[in-house]
């Protein structure tokens, strides 16, 4: 049985067939292709693009979706998420969708399940179907052309488990991977060229990924207000100019912080765009995972 847990688990060519899947669902059409099939969504960290686009993703497809309320639920009694996954899957769900803190805890699970784990977030680790979907979007502004783009992912690359998967999925599509943060954000490995300022290579770069700086995951106070952090790191008019540059952001932004208000409505940013196509890529991953276990 095939699970999602980083985007190792698919290889370029499935990657690819997931995207032509996703330039159909793109349409937003319903279909029947799930249709008996049901979904539990187990979120035990907050979210609303991740949640609702996997959500939507299903009854797109016709699947019925269980979105358990963690908060509610029998977690505050004390039962482990090991119980919890193994009595969820003796209900017979077609898939689980699973956002965790713990950096590793999907991979554990998949040995409680007999339906596929979908990795909706892992601490700091990975979040698989945002990079895929970040990587959906790169291909479609370049049409296809990604060989030999540089991407310059700026802000707190150390605890976002957007740029820890997106730092091993873009190299495999031709990328080159930078990134642009204080030295307290960033990565803790030196098998990528880093920077302290955008400013050092904006003349260069592709595509600017942004990234919200991930306050909950800090053990320290690492800027007095993120004001501070906001004086070298928001991307704002003045740090694109008139470049040709594909500006991304996972979500949530925090405005004038990461991203000014006037780069917000900048043609030039496809944060929207991301999130629709979060839907479509979505739609291909339950369909792929999905239907491969029942035959
Ligand atoms: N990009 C992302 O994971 O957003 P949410 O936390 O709202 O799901």
């Amino acid at each position: 049985m095939q699970h999602l847990i980083t985007t190792a688990d698919f290889t370029k060519e499935e990657i690819l067939e997931l995207f032509d899947d996703a330039r159909m669902f793109l349409d937003m059409e319903s279909s029947e292709v799930l249709k008996g099939k049901i979904i539990v969504n187990l979120f035990f960290e907050n979210s609303t693009r991740t949640r609702s686009a996997f959500e939507m993703a299903a009854k797109r497809l016709g699947a019925q979706v269980i979105s358990l309320d963690v908060g509610t639920s029998s977690t505050k009694k004390g039962e482990t998420i090991f119980d919890t996954v193994t009595n969820i899957n003796a209900m017979k769900p077609d898939a689980i969708v699973i956002r965790h803190s713990d950096c590793n805890i999907h991979s554990t699970l998949i040995d409680y399940v007999d339906c596929p784990i979908i990795n909706a977030g892992a601490g700091k680790n990975a979040h698989p179907t945002q990079a895929l979907l970040d990587l959906f979007t790169i291909i479609k502004h370049f049409d296809g052309d990604t060989e030999g783009k540089k991407v310059a992912i700026v802000g707190d690359v150390r605890t976002s488990r957007v740029a820890g998967s997106n730092k091993r999925l873009l190299p495999r599509f031709g990328m080159d991977v930078c990134f642009v943060a204080p030295d307290c954000f960033k990565d803790e490995s030196d098998e990528f060229k880093q920077y302290d300022n955008i400013s050092e290579i904006i003349d260069d770069v592709d595509v600017v990924m942004s990234l919200r700086t991930q306050l909950e995951r800090h053990n320290e106070v690492y800027f007095q207000s993120l004001n501070d952090y906001a004086k070298d790191y928001c991307i704002t008019s003045e740090t694109f100019g008139d470049r040709d540059i594909l500006l991304l952001h996972p979500g949530p932004v925090n405005r004038n912080v990461d991203i000014s208000d006037e780069m917000l409505i900048d043609p030039r940013n496809k944060i929207l765009e991301q999130v629709t196509n979060g839907v479509a890529v979505r739609m291909a991953v339950l369909k792929k995972l999905i239907l491969q276990n029942s035959k």
